[in-house]
């Protein structure tokens, strides 16, 4: 099966799962702006990697757009974000970033990734800052609130290659 593994990445996690995706299969690798410009025909199986922002999935719109386009195609999207993955629901609350037609098309997977605050734009680390600074403050927070609150104040990296596994599979012939 030919496939081709597209992403966008702000600060390298997401990039990072594309490569593995690609080396352990053999895709071809593309980010999101160089994908715009490439004929898709060729390809078996698209994989699309997007980094989680407020629970949606940053460069979607693209992938949403061309599905009708490829169908016959084996379609996947993961998503990375700063939640472990075991986080109840989070493939539930990703998937809201389709309609049900398009969720039948398409195999969804979560991969945890982490923060890097060095390489986040000052926009967005000013957006996390007072995303983290207002769990600290919630009043009555679970455990798992107050140990993301502390986790979340600086960088972390819980990415791991074998979260790959259910992708790559997939697209075995
Ligand atoms: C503004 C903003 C919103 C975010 N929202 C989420 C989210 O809803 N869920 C999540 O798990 N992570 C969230 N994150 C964390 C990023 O998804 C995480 O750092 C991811 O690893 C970034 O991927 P990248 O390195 O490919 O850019 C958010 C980060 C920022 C800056």
């Amino acid at each position: 099966m030919k496939a081709a593994v597209v992403y966008s990445s702000k600060t390298g996690f997401t990039r990072q799962y594309a490569r593995w995706i690609a080396d352990e299969t053999g895709a071809d690798c593309y980010e999101l702006k160089q994908a715009k410009r490439i004929d898709f025909d060729r390809y078996d199986a698209i994989v699309f990697g997007g980094w989680a922002c407020a629970g949606s999935i940053r460069g979607l719109k693209w992938f949403r757009a061309n599905m009708d386009r490829w169908k016959g195609k084996k379609l996947t999207v993961f998503s990375v974000g700063a939640s472990p993955a075991d986080l109840p629901d989070i493939v539930t609350t990703l998937s809201k970033n389709f309609s049900q037609r398009e969720l039948e098309q398409v195999k969804l997977f979560y991969c945890p990734g982490g923060l890097n605050y060095e390489k986040m734009s000052l926009g967005y680390r000013l957006m996390m800052r007072a995303f983290v600074n207002a769990l600290k403050k919630k009043k009555n927070k679970t455990r798992a609130e107050e140990r993301a609150a502390e986790v979340m104040s600086s960088s972390y990296d819980i990415s791991d290659k074998a979260y790959i596994q259910g992708i790559a599979e997939g697209l075995k012939d």
